[in-house]
């Protein structure tokens, strides 16, 4: 496939690049083999070959979104019982919510199902998930991933320890099997050598958090991940009171202790990471050490608004220290599933840290600690990738194409799509009989705009790996 038009990316923190009229060569495995302006000679030749798909002025493709943290059985009561704290919370609503799930197959169908679909919609292309108990439940959120295209890392919770007698495993080791069988029957039904086209379904070793796993449960996880090479996931020092637990039954911080079981690897996303820091001057040392780990973070800012209220996220300092970072949904502890969302609260909530730190620490000196939306949309993207260690991302030759197809306006009006309006171009438009006019190309400006106000009627296609998932 040859693809020509405007390409968007971010390829490091800050930094945003449109390329106009390029040219994309995608292999049938689905892999960029050529990626140059659309007017080189290598580029011409290709063209005389085979005729490209060319995108209409307005569009462009940028890569898709990775949303490295959702609790898939928690979208059955999304956008409700946001009202407690988070232990409480757990307890009445995602305890519940997921139990009825393991207990009703055709309704977990439905949820994921209707997930999915939700999930291509909103331009995401790759996901971290959390499950339920169940093996056979999380199989289904698996088969319901995989017939979308998306790329799925699938966690079967484990628990040993909870506040609902009927919602737990029944010892560490019985939960130690339950998340290999699930991991190896995964692995066998979506091998590679079973499909004609790559699985693109993985397991992920997912100790729920620290309250509710045993110090046996976290071991015999850390040895289990080392030995397939399975991802993990978890959550670690997402707010005060649950910090506060763990300091009092275990008499360690959560980083200790996930330290000490194997489970901080270069394999591994934790979410929210707010608490982190033991002062409430947010001091950077865990951050360096996460990175020395090669652990990611999951930056959850809508759930972090309800859960964490007490302290915001210091993600400056985080990316200061060069910690792998992306953003996550945390459905059902964020209500929004689309990663649009979570980039506009990261960018809010930094710069509330910022306001705060020029009136009460130093206004003069000191990086910024808030974030513009440029460094946003690298997290959504290739920040979320390379916490997830894959090499989408990015558009460029060995990278597989996986994209996501953004309209701005109409090519003949100049009349914005969905929320956009574009006043100053749709003048132009109307000149363009009277005077010789030239194209205009997409500015960062319009870019800008659509990171706003933008939403799903943007979005006109998907692909993952060179197969269109969506449009
Ligand atoms: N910590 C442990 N489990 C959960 C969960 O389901 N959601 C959130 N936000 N935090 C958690
Ligand atoms: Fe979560």
């Amino acid at each position: 496939m040859l693809i020509r038009g405007t390409f968007v990316q971010c390829p490091k923190l800050g930094e945003l690049v449109i390329l106009s009229d390029w040219l994309a060569a995608v292999d049938d495995s689905g892999y960029i083999t050529h990626f140059e302006n659309a007017e080189s000679s290598t580029s011409l030749e290709l063209q005389h070959v085979q005729t490209a798909l060319i995108l209409p002025l307005g569009t462009f493709l940028l890569p898709p979104f990775n949303d490295l943290h959702l609790h898939a059985p928690q979208f059955l009561y999304q956008g409700t019982g946001l009202d407690l704290p988070l232990l409480e919370w757990l307890h009445q609503y995602a305890f519940k919510a997921e139990e009825k799930l393991d207990r009703d197959p055709v309704l977990a169908r439905t949820v994921y199902r209707r997930l999915g679909q939700r999930l291509v919609k909103a331009g995401t292309g790759a996901v971290s998930l959390f499950g339920t108990l169940k093996g056979d439940t999380n199989m289904i959120l698996a088969e319901e991933m995989q017939s979308t295209g998306i790329r799925a890392y699938v966690g079967k919770v484990s628990m040993d320890i909870s506040s609902r007698p009927s919602y737990i495993e029944a010892s560490s080791s019985a939960a130690v099997d339950a998340a290999r069988a699930f991991g190896e029957k995964l692995e066998q039904t979506y091998s590679v050598t079973s499909q004609s086209r790559p699985s693109f379904v993985h397991p992920v070793i997912t100790p729920r958090f620290v309250p509710t796993c045993s110090d046996e449960l976290l071991h015999g996880l850390g040895a289990l991940s080392a030995e397939k090479g399975w991802r993990i996931q978890s959550h670690m020092a997402e707010s005060s009171d649950q910090v506060e637990w763990v300091r009092k039954e275990r008499g360690e911080d959560d980083i200790h202790i996930f330290k000490k079981h194997n489970l901080l690897t270069s394999r591994t996303i934790q979410a929210h990471c707010t608490f982190i820091s033991s002062s409430s001057s947010s001091s950077s040392k865990p951050f360096v050490d996460l990175h020395a780990l090669g652990t990611a973070i999951a930056h959850c800012p809508l759930s972090n608004i309800y859960f964490s209220a007490s302290r915001a996220f210091p993600l400056r300092e985080a990316l200061e220290a060069q910690t792998k970072i992306g953003l996550g949904t945390d459905i059902a502890g964020g209500y929004s599933l689309d990663v649009m969302s979570a980039m506009r609260m990261a960018v809010a909530v930094s710069r509330i840290r910022e306001g705060e730190r020029v009136r009460t620490v130093s206004p003069d000196h000191g990086k910024s600690l808030a974030i513009d939306w440029k460094e946003s949309l690298f997290l959504a993207t290739l920040g979320g990738a390379q916490a997830l260690g894959i090499d989408s991302g990015i558009f460029r030759v060995g990278a597989p194409f996986d994209a996501q197809q953004i309209r701005l306006f109409d090519p003949r009006s100049g009349i914005g799509a969905g929320a956009l309006d574009f006043f100053e171009l749709e003048m132009i438009f109307t000149k363009v009989h009277e005077e010789s006019y030239e194209k205009p190309d997409l500015t960062e400006e319009m870019i800008e705009k659509w990171w706003c106000v933008g939403d799903e009627r943007n979005r006109e296609a998907v692909w993952v790996q060179g197969v269109k998932i969506f449009g």
